[in-house]
């Protein structure tokens, strides 16, 4: 029996549970009613008289060890599984799921944004639901005024003022003039409203990055090499610029800024209907009364403005010819930029 109590000893030592599975085979084994230790002590009631001194005191020992040897796997086990609990992510889902990527609008206002911000512009914001004053009246547009035929507008309500969705995003240059004095140099991306059929070619709610740029003796030229360096930037060194006349009621004297078309060079093509360059931008010099309108006196202060409309930049860049891809959501069409960002 003194052997076999060694025996036992030697193989307890050299058992390794990792898991609480195999820890619980080893009581099962070794310390339960029916297990190799209640055994021995039924053995060890058949001893002779004189042996049980020795042989009692070998089992408890014995018993001693396989109870510890048992008590240290099992806090071993149970310490690796909670180890191993923590690292499995239970939020994980049993399918693997496809990884979204930025939709083609934002990538290209966050380029736009980007070009401007690295020339000094920071970037303000404002509400969707507007009123009257902020998109029309303080930006010079004479309650008759034709030019307010020019924007189609949803209106919410007309009493007691009117209140519209923005027609575009020019109404966040009155509250950003209306709350702060010169030096101001801001641009405003956000999504516009216009009661337009949905066609290819037109919609109902678009995207604009307005830029306003107010300060002392600010001229035509700082605008000129303001949109060049933007233009550059993104489309590409090459890019030439040129500025026709035009007229906004904000702005006094008024542009549209053409770039040269990237697709023939220059060259005439149907993109650009053979005339060799694209519009993508209004702009001009801020008109007095609207620095009158916001608190600002022209008398000290100029500046510019520029407004675009990023799904047309957009357009130019990665060559979209429906604007309606831009709200459907078809994931085969947002899928293509996925490398785009
Ligand atoms: N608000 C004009 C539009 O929606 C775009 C625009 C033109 C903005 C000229 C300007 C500007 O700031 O100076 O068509």
């Amino acid at each position: 029996m003194v052997d076999k109590i060694e025996a036992i000893r030697k193989e307890v030592e050299e058992i390794k549970a990792e898991t609480l599975a195999k820890v619980e085979d080893f009581r099962l084994k070794y310390l339960s009613k029916k297990g190799i230790l209640s055994s021995l002590m039924e053995e060890f009631r058949t001893v002779p008289a004189e042996q049980k001194r020795e042989l009692g005191q070998k089992l408890n020992q014995l018993k001693m060890f396989v109870t510890d040897r048992y008590n240290a796997l099992k806090e071993n086990a149970g310490n690796a599984n909670s180890t191993d609990i923590s690292s499995i992510d239970l939020t994980r889902t049993s399918t693997p799921m496809p990884v979204g990527s930025r939709h083609p609008i934002s990538i290209v206002r966050n380029d736009i944004l980007k070009i401007f911000s690295d020339m000094g512009f920071t970037v303000a914001e404002g509400p969707e639901i507007e009123d009257d004053w902020h998109v029309f009246s303080s930006l010079n547009f004479p309650a008759d005024h034709p030019a307010r035929d020019m924007q189609d507008t949803f209106f919410i309500s007309r009493n007691p003022i009117d209140v519209l969705l923005r027609t575009h995003t020019s109404s966040v240059q009155t509250r950003t003039m209306e709350k702060n004095q010169p030096p101001i140099r801001i641009v405003c991306p956000g999504r516009v409203y216009r009661n337009e059929a949905i066609s290819a070619r037109a919609h109902c709610f678009f995207h604009q990055v307005e830029g306003l740029y107010i300060d002392k003796n600010v001229s035509f030229a700082d605008l000129r090499q303001v949109l060049l360096n933007f233009a550059r930037q993104m489309f590409g060194p090459e890019t030439k610029i040129r500025l026709r006349p035009s007229y906004f009621p904000f702005t006094e004297p008024s542009a549209e800024m053409d770039i040269s078309c990237d697709i023939c060079g220059g060259k005439g093509c149907p993109f650009c209907k053979e005339t060799g360059w694209v519009e993508i931008l209004g702009c001009g010099m801020v008109d007095p009364n609207v620095l009158k309108a916001c608190g600002i006196d022209p008398e000290v202060y100029s500046g510019y403005a520029f407004g675009m409309g990023i799904e047309r930049i957009t357009n130019l860049k990665y060559k979209v010819k429906d604007l309606r891809m831009f709200s459907e959501n078809d994931v085969r069409f947002l899928s293509e930029f996925e490398s785009a960002r």
